[in-house]
């Protein structure tokens, strides 16, 4: 009798690719494989999942109203930079009073974000760009989270909210969210673009005269008292409230803001938009922002324009924090992507047109 018995291979083979197959999934879904690195056009996928495409338009901060004024230095934060923003004098800016999310025809009453980007000249032919919201930090520290962020908080077609099912597993997977959501539960949801304060949120490098290096978040602080809207009723809000508070404000004269320096202190994060700076620090009030005119973007001078928060002019510069080169790719996504397909007046802009030219 033949001890030739053959050992059936193909089921054990079967089990193992099972194994190795649940291995591998087990380790991607833990970031140890397959970490490829994540672009601008990722992101922007990720974005028109949340918020839907809107062909024209800005992939985030979609609804928007364009600004004119100057920043008036005053010159004391001189001290921290070289910048001639900073020296003594009277600067034009353009800017744009946003909402965030990917939809130009969205409701004002969101929680998040109410937003302000900035683009400041200097005769010396530099810029200064900013992206700002109106919290003090970020719910996520970097881009995968971003990425992230948008892909589990998309709003679900019947509710109109995230689905509990997909949030919960992010949150548990990013606890760094919990700080921001725990300021937005406290914290006042301004009832105008005018007396909110926008925040930097990431830290930049500042250089002074001798060269000395310090790491810097800013903010400006409004003239107006900051009064808020009800967060039980958002969802009455009319849905251009904001912008049409906005435009009717300004046309009854200027809106101002200041705008504060603030200095890290040794053992600040600075690395981690998620995390506050807190207790007392060194802060330089350096000028006046102040708002003239307002015009709807669809045919102000703030659409064609890329507020990338790293176009910084001589004596500032990036810091360590890495969402700040995630955001500079993202925008220039956004920005080709929306520059490509063009937008002519629309019903976005129709409505608020109107007011502008009372
Ligand atoms: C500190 C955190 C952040 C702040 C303060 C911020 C603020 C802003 C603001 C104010 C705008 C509107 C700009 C405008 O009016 O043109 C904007 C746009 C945008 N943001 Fe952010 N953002 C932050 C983080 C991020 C991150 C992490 C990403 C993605 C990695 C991102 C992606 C975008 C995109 C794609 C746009 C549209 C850009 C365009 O088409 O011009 N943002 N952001």
């Amino acid at each position: 009798m033949s001890s030739d018995r053959r050992v059936p291979i193909g089921p054990f083979a079967l089990i193992g690719a099972i194994i190795l197959l649940l291995l591998a999934a087990f380790a991607w879904a833990a970031g140890w494989i397959g970490r490829q690195r994540i672009n601008g056009g990722d992101v922007i996928a990720a974005l028109d999942y949340n918020g839907g495409k809107h062909a024209g338009y800005r992939r985030a901060h979609a609804k928007g109203l364009c600004f004119s004024g100057t920043f008036a230095a005053n010159g004391a934060g001189a001290a921290l930079s070289v910048a001639q923003a900073f020296a003594r004098g009277s600067y034009p800016v353009i800017g744009r009073f946003s909402i965030a999310g990917g939809n130009p025809l969205a409701g004002d009453g969101r929680n998040v974000f109410h937003s302000m980007a900035l683009l400041l000249n200097t005769p010396d032919g530099q810029q200064w760009r900013m992206a700002m919201d109106h919290t003090p930090i970020f719910p996520v520290a970097d881009v995968a989270s971003f990425v992230a962020l948008q892909r589990a908080t998309r709003p679900d077609a019947e509710t109109g909210k995230p689905d509990p099912a997909v949030m919960e597993p992010f949150l548990a997977a990013h606890p760094e969210v919990k700080a921001f959501q725990d300021y937005m539960a406290k914290a006042v949801l301004p009832d105008s673009f005018a007396n909110a304060t926008y925040y930097s949120i990431n830290a930049f490098g500042f250089t002074d005269r001798t060269g000395t290096a310090r790491l810097v978040r800013w903010q400006f602080v409004p003239e107006a008292t900051l009064t808020g809207l009800d967060k039980a009723s958002l969802d009455q809000l009319p849905r251009d409230y904001l912008f049409r508070e906005m435009i009717a404000r300004t046309a009854k004269g200027s809106s101002r803001w200041r705008l504060q320096l603030v200095v890290a202190n040794v053992g600040d994060v600075t690395d981690k938009a998620t995390v506050a700076w807190t207790g007392p620090h060194r802060t330089i009030d350096a000028g006046t922002l102040t708002i003239r005119a307002v015009s709807p973007e669809e045919a102000g001078a703030c659409r064609d324009l890329n507020f990338d928060p790293t176009i910084l002019p001589v004596g500032i510069g990036l810091s360590d924090d890495p969402l700040l080169a995630a955001r500079s790719k993202s925008y220039s996504s956004s920005f080709s992507r929306r520059a490509a397909e063009g937008a002519g007046p629309s019903a976005a802009g129709e409505h608020l047109r109107v007011e502008t030219a009372r």
